[in-house]
């Protein structure tokens, strides 16, 4: 592993711009459940897919509503991770680092990133299920999605739900910043759900080098220039201590 780590180091350390594209593993050793593992407890009995979409919604506010209030609050016993604070790292090693993140937990912002497009929206906001007029200041433990004080619509968490689209300009400049990266590391997601699954083919296809940071294989490893097969709280802070070491030798 570490031959690999020193060759992941070496193609960074060769790197302008890097983007790091991100999923739930990354907050996994944060003590934040993955998605596909998330339905824990209560909440085993209810399929993702039922409770992130807008029908979901509709035909149960109180239960999504609570679902989301219940993953709101575990993010208040929750720190950022080594992994996040590895990737706030590499911005003091690369001329400039974009974080892609498909979470909405605000780990990335947390740990101190500078440059985080949040491609599935955030947690932590909220907008009106009928017009997105922000709603600020929204409380926890409500027992049902309180009503927009400009149209009376429900009240939503701002992420994106199975079923409806990314943001456009936020899916575009992710694109732009993959296709403008010569290195790209896709880190702790399953590479499953597009649009953000295919956001790294944009950089590959003008020559960017895969690196997948993943205790799991998953549909990208095989494009990749590298996998670095394990936990990214473990591995990420290895890859930048071997770039800090490159750098040292070569000044
Ligand atoms: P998943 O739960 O689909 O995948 C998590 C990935 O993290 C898996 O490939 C795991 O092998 C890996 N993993 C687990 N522990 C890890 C660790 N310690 N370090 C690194 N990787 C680890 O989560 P996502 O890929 O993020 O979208 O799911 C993508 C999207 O699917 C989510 O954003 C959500 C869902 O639909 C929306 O809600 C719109």
């Amino acid at each position: 592993m570490q031959s690999s780590i020193d060759s992941v180091a070496k193609l960074i350390s060769n790197a302008s711009h890097v983007t790091v594209l991100t999923g739930a593993g990354v907050s996994k050793e944060s003590g934040i459940p993955t998605f596909r593992d998330a339905q824990t407890g209560f909440w085993e009995k209810h399929r993702p897919e039922d409770l992130a979409t807008p029908e979901g919604f509709l035909a149960d506010p109180k239960l999504v509503w609570t679902w989301y209030d219940y993953r709101r609050k575990l993010l208040d016993n929750v720190q950022p991770n080594p992994g996040h604070q590895a990737i706030v790292d590499l911005e003091k090693l690369v001329d400039k680092v974009t974080v892609v993140t498909q979470n909405v937990d605000g780990l990335h912002q947390r740990a101190g990133s500078t440059d985080v497009i949040e491609l599935h929206g955030s947690i932590k906001k909220f907008y009106c299920f009928d017009h997105e007029h922000e709603a600020l200041d929204v409380p926890f433990d409500l027992e049902e999605p309180p009503l927009c004080n400009v149209c009376g619509s429900m009240i939503r968490p701002a992420v994106v739900w199975f079923g409806e689209a990314l943001p456009h300009k936020l899916l575009n400049r992710g694109i732009t910043e993959c296709e403008e990266s010569q290195v790209i590391l896709v880190v702790g997601t399953s590479s499953l759900v597009q649009p953000a699954a295919s956001l790294p083919l944009s950089g590959y296809h003008r020559g960017a080098k895969i690196i997948e940071v993943n205790p799991d294989a998953t549909p990208l490893s095989r494009i990749a220039e590298v996998v670095l097969q394990g936990p990214s709280g473990e591995v990420l802070p290895k890859v930048v201590a071997s770039l800090k070491n490159l750098k040292s030798n070569s000044n």
